[in-house]
C-alpha cells in the first residue's frame, strides 16, 4: 500500500486531493488543527467525501506542535496544504498566527522528513509570492515581491522547502496556485461571496473598481498538477494557473447570468494588500510536469453555485 499524508485535509483543496488520492488506491493520512478562520462545520462538509474510504484517516492537531515523526513514519508522500490563508487577515494582529501556521509548521514537518522514506513532499505555494508584479503572465523566475504578510509567509516556506532539498535531500516539488475556485471554497474568497450575496438577492460587494484581473484555476486542475508533481524532480518549482484572466466585474456578470439574479454591485476601497493582477505563464509546468488546465470558468462557476446552495440552502 501507498501511503499519503495530506496536511490541511480539512480544508478547500486538501479534502479535494485526498478524495482523489484515495480513488486512486492510496492509504491518506489527513492532518489538520481546524483553525476556526473560518466555522468547523464547513470543514467538516468537506471532510465527508474522504471520510467515506475505509482506507481514510483523519488526526486532529496542529503541525506547529505535534509528533510528526512518529505520524509520517510510512509516509511515501506528504502534501503540504495546510495554511493559514487570507491576505488582509494577514496584516496587524493576527500574524502570529500566519507565521507559526506557514512558516513554523512547515520547518516542523521539514524537520520531521530528513532521512525519512518519503518520496516527494508537494508544497503548496500562491501567486501572492509575486505580488505586485508588472511582468505578466508572471514566469517562475519573475522577481518576487510579496505585497502582503501572508504572501511573505508562504514564500518563506517555500524557500525553507528549497532549503530541506538542498541540504538534507528531502525530495520537494512546488507548486505556486493561482485563485483556486470550484465547490468547497472557502468563505472568504471572491467567488463564494459573490455567488453567496447573489443567491441571496444582497449587494455583491466588489473590492476596488472590478477592472483587476485573476488567474482563476479550478480545484480539480490543481489535482491534476499535484499527481503530476510525483514524478517532477527534486528541487522544483512550477506555476500552477487556469490558462487565462478573467476582470473581476466579467466574473460577477457570469454569476448573475448563471444564476438567474440580478447582481447590484457595491463597490468598495481595494483591500489592503490585494494585488491588481495575476497571470501564470504555464510554459514550465506544460513542460515539466505536463500539467494543462482543463476546466472552463463558466463550468466550473456551474459546480460551485450548486455546491453554495446546498450549503447554505438557498
Ligand atoms: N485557495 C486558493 O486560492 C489558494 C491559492 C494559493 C495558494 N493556496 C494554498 O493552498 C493551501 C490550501 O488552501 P485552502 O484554500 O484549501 O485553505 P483552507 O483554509 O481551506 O485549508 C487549510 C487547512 O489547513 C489547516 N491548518 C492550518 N494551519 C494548520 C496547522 N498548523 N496544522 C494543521 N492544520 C492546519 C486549516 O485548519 C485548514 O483546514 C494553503 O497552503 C494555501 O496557502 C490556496
Amino acid at each position: 500500500m501507498t501511503e499519503a499524508v495530506v496536511t490541511g485535509a480539512a480544508g478547500f483543496i486538501g479534502s479535494h486531493l485526498s478524495v482523489r488520492l484515495l480513488e486512486n488506491g492510496y492509504d491518506v493520512i489527513g492532518i489538520d488543527s481546524f483553525e476556526d478562520y473560518y466555522p468547523r462545520w464547513i470543514k467538516e462538509k468537506n471532510l465527508m467525501a474522504p471520510k467515506r474510504h475505509e482506507r481514510f484517516r483523519l488526526v486532529e492537531g496542529s503541525l506547529a506542535l505535534m509528533d510528526l515523526k512518529h505520524l509520517l513514519d510510512g509516509a511515501d508522500y506528504v502534501f503540504h496544504e495546510a495554511a493559514q490563508p487570507g491576505i488582509g487577515r494577514s496584516f496587524g494582529q493576527f500574524f502570529d498566527a500566519y507565521v507559526a501556521n506557514n512558516i513554523v509548521a512547515t520547518q516542523r514537518l521539514l524537520e520531521a522528513l530528513k532521512g525519512s522514506r518519503v518520496r516527494r513532499l508537494v508544497y503548496a505555494s500562491s501567486s501572492s509570492v509575486y505580488g505586485n508584479t508588472h511582468e505578466l503572465p508572471a514566469r517562475e523566475s519573475t522577481t518576487k515581491m510579496p505585497y502582503s504578510p501572508y504572501g511573505v509567509t508562504k514564500f518563506a516556506g517555500e524557500q525553507l522547502v528549497k532549503v530541506y532539498n538542498d541540504n538534507f535531500g528531502v525530495p520537494c516539488v512546488s507548486l505556486r496556485y493561482f485563485t483556486v475556485y470550484g465547490p468547497g471554497q472557502r468563505p472568504d474568497m471572491a467567488f463564494h461571496r459573490f455567488i453567496k450575496s447573489a443567491l441571496e438577492g444582497s449587494p455583491i460587494v466588489l473590492y476596488g473598481d472590478g477592472r483587476q484581473t485573476r488567474d482563476f484555476t479550478y480545484v480539480s486542475d490543481i489535482v491534476d498538477a499535484n499527481m503530476l508533481a510525483l514524478d517532477a524532480p527534486p528541487g522544483t518549482v512550477f506555476n500552477i494557473g487556469g490558462g487565462d484572466r478573467v476582470c473581476l466585474i466579467d466574473a460577477v456578470r457570469m454569476i448573475g447570468k448563471l444564476t438567474g439574479k440580478n447582481t447590484e454591485i457595491e463597490f468598495q476601497p481595494p483591500q489592503r494588500g490585494d494585488v491588481r493582477d495575476t497571470y501564470a505563464d504555464l510554459t514550465n509546468a506544460q513542460a515539466g510536469l505536463g500539467y494543462r488546465p482543463q476546466a472552463i470558468l463558466e463550468r466550473g462557476l456551474v459546480q460551485e453555485i450548486e455546491y453554495i446552495k446546498q450549503l447554505y440552502n438557498v
